[in-house]
């Protein structure tokens, strides 16, 4: 195609798209101003291609979810052969489909020890909306109906139907629909960069704990449910805890008997360079939901791991559960995840983004940034991370008002050809675990520059 094509054709998806297309989480005006979408039309491997032909680094494999890369055919030809086998059956009413069956069985075998049962969905906020049904009908069975209520995190990130968007810790979309429901509570998040002030990263961890026990107490032991918490809250730009949080919270959930939710939708499947983040901070949840990995992306489904705890009460005296999905086991998203997986084995994704690509990333960063007057953190673990755009690095303060500096050096990053997120100012990557040494020192080489340009605009450089 000439390049006037494909101008041409850019113009009229543009102008199409923004006639009848509502974009998630966007300001369709504001789009409409700025002269509509970028339309991706093509991927392969950690690259993106536009309508323009321009190719773009995907710093965040799509939205966190392309783990394996794109452009696999492996994945292509096991959703073919399913679909010529056996296209859709649904898993209600005595049925089951075998790439279903396959799957439960190797995600019971991948995941913590404990949690060996699996309920199947397509969105990773579909599976916390089936946990707030699970854990109400368990403590209704476990004689304890006043059990009821869930505490998440401010900057939580769960989904975004009406329950998971109750359990996010998201200001803004609570404003926007009288959220969240009775019965959802939130904590601070262990996010020491900004709230630690003088304490130091481990007694901080301590402090944030502190504040689950707080809540419990408050609303009385008796009619709290569960906690629920990513391991590393993702879209809340990138929270790591200090080690001391995740033992802490534990120990206090035991103590209450609260259930403990790990939200594994973003840090699952290799992204933190273990199978599961819950390994790296020894969390052994009693339930644990995941998606994006599970099928890089390739189609949607969630698994939601259930613990004996639960599983057994539900087994043995629940009877019919009452809820699911049509698409619940779905027999091609579970084909494909069983594909995915194996790739991740075969290819030694997730030992080489622990051994090898994410502490290379890591010092690669440090050595590029880490006396850059504007960079205030740099904070990762495998090929998840953020770095903090300060104006003051010692007193860990930044630009008034908050975002802008990371909406601009986002948008640097786009004409750079680089996809990066910009979370208030921090800058986040999620980039698929197959980005090569030297994909590595290119993207580096671009965040830089993307940084300097901020720099320079702000009269910093
Ligand atoms: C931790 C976490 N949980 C749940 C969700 C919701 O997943 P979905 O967008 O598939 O509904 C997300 C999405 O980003 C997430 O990051």
């Amino acid at each position: 195609m000439t390049i006037q094509t494909l101008h041409n054709a850019t113009a009229q998806w543009r102008a199409s798209d923004l006639s009848h297309h509502l974009h998630p989480f966007t300001d369709t005006k504001s789009l409409a101003e700025k002269g509509g979408s970028r339309i991706i039309t093509k991927a392969h491997g950690v690259w993106l291609e536009d309508s323009e032909g321009n190719k773009i680094l995907d710093a965040m494999a799509g939205l966190w979810c392309v783990n394996v890369g794109y452009g696999r055919r492996e994945l292509a030809d096991a959703a073919q052969r399913q679909m010529l086998e056996l296209p859709y059956y649904n898993t209600f009413f005595n049925t089951a489909t075998p790439p279903a069956i396959e799957l439960a069985h190797k995600l019971v075998a991948l995941t913590p020890e404990g949690l060996n049962h699996v309920f199947f969905g397509c969105t990773g906020s579909d599976a916390n909306d089936t946990i707030v049904r699970l854990v109400r009908h368990y403590w209704n069975l476990a004689g304890q109906p006043d059990k009821k209520t869930f505490i998440s995190r401010d900057k939580a990130y769960h989904g975004s139907t009406v329950a998971a968007a109750s359990l996010s810790g998201m200001s803004a979309m609570h404003a926007q629909a009288d959220l969240p429901l009775p019965g959802f509570e939130h904590i601070m998040a262990p996010y020491w960069y900004d709230e630690g002030g003088d304490l130091e990263p481990e007694a901080f961890g301590l402090h944030a704990a502190q504040a689950l026990e707080d809540k419990i107490l408050e609303l009385g032991p008796d009619t709290v449910a569960a906690f629920i918490g990513e391991p590393i809250q993702g879209a809340g730009a990138v929270i790591i805890p200090p080690a001391s949080y995740w033992p802490e919270i534990q120990r206090i959930c035991r103590k209450y008997d609260v259930l403990v939710i790990a939200d594994e939708v973003i840090c699952g499947f290799g992204r933190t360079g273990h199978w599961f983040a819950s390994e790296a901070f020894a969390i052994q949840p009693d339930l644990m939901p995941m998606a994006k990995g599970l099928t890089s992306g390739y189609l949607p489904l969630s698994a939601l791991m259930v613990g004996d705890r639960v599983a057994e009460l539900l087994i043995g005296e629940g009877g019919e559960f009452q809820h699911g999905y049509t698409y619940s086991g779905h027999p091609v998203a579970c084909a494909v995840a069983l594909e995915n997986i194996r790739i991740l084995e075969d290819e030694k994704l997730i030992e080489q983004v622990r051994d090898d690509t994410g502490p290379y990333l890591e010092r690669a960063l440090r050595q590029a940034l880490d006396d850059h007057p504007m960079v205030g953190e740099i904070r990762m673990l495998g090929l998840i991370g953020a770095i903090e755009l300060v104006e003051d690095r010692t007193a860990r303060t930044h630009f008034e008002p908050i975002g802008e500096v990371g909406v601009t050096c986002r948008d640097h990053c786009v004409a750079n050809g680089l996809v990066m997120r910009s979370i208030r100012d921090c800058m986040v990557f999620s980039p698929p675990l197959t980005l090569s040494r030297g994909e590595i020192d290119l993207l580096v080489e671009r965040i830089r520059h993307c940084i300097d340009l901020t720099a320079q605009d702000l009269g910093v450089l």
